[in-house]
C-alpha cells in the first residue's frame, strides 16, 4: 500500500475539512470522498464499510501519515527511474513546429493542447462523462509518456541508484514529417543523433543500454525500414545498434520478431482524473442496453488485396438489424469524434476489429472502454501483442474468427456471433469491463493517483524486464539475449 507523501497529507487535510459535513450527510459523503482521494482505495474502504462510524478512517489515515518517509524508500526500492534531460530538438522543439507535424493530411496543433491530450469534449449529449473525455490523437504517446513520467514518484536525479533510464525522444513525431518524402536520410537524421548523443553518455556504459528504454507514439514498423535505400518505408531508428540494446515500447510492435520491443496500448479518448471516474464509467457500460449484435466502425482498404474489410463490410449489411456499419469513408460520419464511436459501440454486444493499415487498431481500445467484445481476425491485433495488459487467455475477453475463413467467405460472422450464449456474452463483457483500468492513460494533471493504468503497467514491466536482464548479465548470460 504504497502512497505518495502528498496524498497522504492531502488525505488529511480533508478529512479534516470535511470531517463535520461528513456527520451531516453520511451516506452522500462517501463518493465525494473516494473521488477526492483516487488511487486511496484503503481509506475509501474503510469509510464505506463503515459508514456511521467514522472513526476508524481517521485512525488509519493518522497511522498511515505517521511512518509515511520509510514507506516512500521502501516501495521505491528497486523502481528508481533516472530521466534523461535531453536536448530539447528530440523533444520540445518538435511541438513548436505543430503545423508540419503529419503533414500534408492535417494540422497536429489542436491534439497538443491540454500537453498532448487534446481539446476536451464538450457538448457530448450524455454520452460521454463530463470533464474526462478528450480529442486525442492516436499518435501522441510519447507525450503522454513522459509527462506521466514526470509525476512518477520513483524519480532520481542519481543516476547510479536507477533501475532503469527512461529517454524521453518524440520518435514518432520527429518520423511523422517526413514518412511520406523519398530521401531517407531525412528521416533517420535526428534518430541517428539521439542514439549518438545517448551513446556517449556516461549512464550508457554501466549495461550498454539494456537498462534504457523509450517509447514511440507511431507503429514499431514505422522505424525498421527493410533496406537502406530511399523508397522503402519509414526510418531504421529501431535497426540501429543501440535501439537493439534498449527496451523500445511502442502501438504496435513488429513481433515476433523482435525481443526488446513490446506493444502497449494506443491512447484513447478516456484520461479520469479519479476512481470514481472509471468505476461510475464501468456501472454505466454495464447497465446500458445493447440494440445490436455487432458492429463495424472503419474503411475499406480498397488498395490492399489481403484486406478483410470489404467482406466485413458486406457481411454487415446482408445482417441487416444485427449489424450496424459506422463507414468512415462516407464524409458524414465522423470517426475522429469519440462521441460518434461510443454511441455505436456501446449500443453493439461484439464489435469487429479487423486489421487495417496495420494489424492492430486504436478502436480495439475503444471497443474495451464501451463494453463492447472484441472480434478478432488476426492473432497479431492483440493476443500476440498487447502481452502485458490483456489477459493470455484471450477467449476471456475476445472472440477469434479466422481472417481466412473470411476471405474465403467460409464463415457467417453473424451466425458464428448469434451462438454465443447469453452466459458467455455476460462473462465476457465483465471482463472486457475490468480490462478498462488497464487500457487507460489517466489524466497525468490530477492531483490524486488513480488505479495502476496502463502507464504504471508497463513502467513495472519494464523494470522486471531490466532486472532480468541485469541479473543475466551478472551471471555472464548475455549472448542469451540476442
Ligand atoms: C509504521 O507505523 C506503525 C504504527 O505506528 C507501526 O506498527 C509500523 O511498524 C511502522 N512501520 C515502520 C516501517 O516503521
Ligand atoms: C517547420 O518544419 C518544416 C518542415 O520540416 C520546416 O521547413 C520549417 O522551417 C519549420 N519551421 C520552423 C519555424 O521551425
Ligand atoms: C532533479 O533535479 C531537478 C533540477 O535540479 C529538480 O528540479 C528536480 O526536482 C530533481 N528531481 C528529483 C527527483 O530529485
Ligand atoms: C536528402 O536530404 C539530405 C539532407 O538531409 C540531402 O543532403 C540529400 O541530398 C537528399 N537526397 C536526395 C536524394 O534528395
Ligand atoms: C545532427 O547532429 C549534427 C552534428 O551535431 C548536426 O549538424 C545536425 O544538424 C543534427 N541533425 C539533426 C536532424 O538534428
Ligand atoms: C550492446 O550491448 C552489447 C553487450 O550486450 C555491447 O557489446 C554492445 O557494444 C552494445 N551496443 C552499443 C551500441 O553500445
Ligand atoms: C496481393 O498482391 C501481391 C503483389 O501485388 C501478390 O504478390 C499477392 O499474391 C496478392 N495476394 C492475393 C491474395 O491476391
Ligand atoms: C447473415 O449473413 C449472411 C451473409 O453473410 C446473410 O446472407 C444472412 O441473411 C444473414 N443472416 C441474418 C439472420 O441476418
Ligand atoms: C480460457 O477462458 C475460457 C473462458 O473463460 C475458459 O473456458 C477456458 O477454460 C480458459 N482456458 C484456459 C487454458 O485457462
Amino acid at each position: 500500500m504504497e502512497k505518495p507523501i502528498i496524498t497522504n497529507h492531502r488525505k488529511l487535510f480533508w478529512f479534516i475539512l470535511l470531517l463535520p459535513l461528513s456527520l451531516l450527510f453520511l451516506y452522500g459523503s462517501h463518493q465525494y470522498f473516494s473521488s477526492l482521494n483516487g488511487r486511496n482505495t484503503h481509506f475509501s474502504f474503510l469509510c464505506t464499510s463503515l459508514a456511521g462510524v467514522l472513526k476508524p478512517c481517521s485512525l488509519g489515515v493518522a497511522q498511515k501519515s505517521r511512518n509515511q518517509s520509510d514507506e516512500h524508500s521502501e516501495s521505491c526500492s528497486g523502481r528508481y527511474i533516472y530521466v534523461h534531460d535531453l536536448p530539447s530538438q528530440f523533444n520540445d522543439d518538435l511541438l513548436r513546429n505543430c503545423s508540419w507535424l503529419l503533414r500534408p493530411w492535417y494540422d497536429m496543433c489542436p491534439y497538443l493542447t491540454n500537453s498532448g491530450l487534446g481539446r476536451q469534449v464538450e457538448n457530448s449529449e450524455g454520452v460521454l462523462s463530463e470533464n474526462s473525455w478528450f480529442q486525442t490523437n492516436q499518435f501522441v504517446l510519447e507525450i503522454i509518456f513522459r509527462n506521466r513520467m514526470k509525476k512518477y514518484k520513483c524519480l532520481t536525479n542519481d543516476s547510479s541508484s536507477a533501475s532503469a533510464v527512461f529517454v524521453p525522444f518524440f520518435a514518432g513525431l520527429d518520423v511523422g514529417r517526413f514518412l511520406w518524402t523519398h530521401n531517407a536520410s531525412t528521416r533517420d537524421a535526428l534518430g541517428l543523433n539521439l542514439t549518438r548523443w545517448v551513446r556517449e553518455r556516461p549512464e550508457w556504459k554501466k549495461l550498454w543500454g539494456r537498462d534504457h528504454f523509450f517509447v514511440t507514439g507511431r507503429i514499431a514498423s514505422d522505424f525498421r525500414r527493410p533496406a537502406d535505400n530511399d523508397w522503402g518505408w519509414g526510418s531504421k531508428l529501431l535497426n540501429l545498434p543501440e535501439s537493439m540494446n534498449m527496451t523500445v515500447l511502442s502501438i504496435e510492435s513488429t513481433n515476433p520478431w523482435s525481443k526488446n520491443e513490446f506493444a502497449v496500448p494506443y491512447p484513447t479518448h478516456f484520461h479520469p482524473s479519479s476512481e470514481d471516474e472509471v468505476h461510475q464509467w464501468q456501472m454505466k457500460m454495464r447497465n446500458q442496453k445493447r440494440h445490436y449484435l455487432f458492429s463495424f466502425s472503419g474503411a475499406p482498404r480498397p488498395f490492399r488485396n489481403d484486406s478483410i474489410r470489404n467482406e466485413i463490410i458486406e457481411q454487415c449489411l446482408a445482417s441487416g438489424n444485427l449489424c450496424k456499419l459506422l463507414d468512415c469513408s462516407s464524409p458524414g460520419n465522423n470517426c475522429e469524434n469519440p462521441v460518434e464511436v461510443v454511441k455505436v459501440f456501446r449500443d453493439s454486444v461484439f464489435c469487429l476489429q479487423p486489421p487495417g493499415d496495420s494489424p492492430t487498431r486504436r478502436s480495439t481500445f475503444e471497443s474495451i472502454l464501451s463494453g463492447c467484445i472484441p472480434v478478432f481476425f488476426d492473432p497479431g491485433s492483440a493476443y500476440t501483442q498487447y502481452i502485458w495488459h490483456l489477459p493470455k487467455n484471450y477467449t476471456e475477453y475476445s472472440v477469434f474468427i479466422p481472417r481466412d475463413l473470411v476471405k474465403e467467405g467460409k464463415v457467417r460472422i453473424n451466425e458464428t456471433l448469434l451462438q454465443v450464449s447469453e452466459n458467455d456474452i455476460l462473462a465476457k463483457r465483465e471482463d472486457v469491463l475490468r480490462l478498462i483500468p488497464k487500457v487507460i492513460y489517466a489524466d497525468f494533471r490530477s492531483k490524486s493517483e488513480i488505479l495502476e493504468d496502463a502507464f504504471d503497467i508497463a513502467v513495472k514491466r519494464v523494470l522486471e524486464r531490466v532486472e532480468t536482464l541485469r541479473r543475466q548479465i551478472n551471471n555472464g548470460n548475455d549472448l542469451i539475449l540476442n
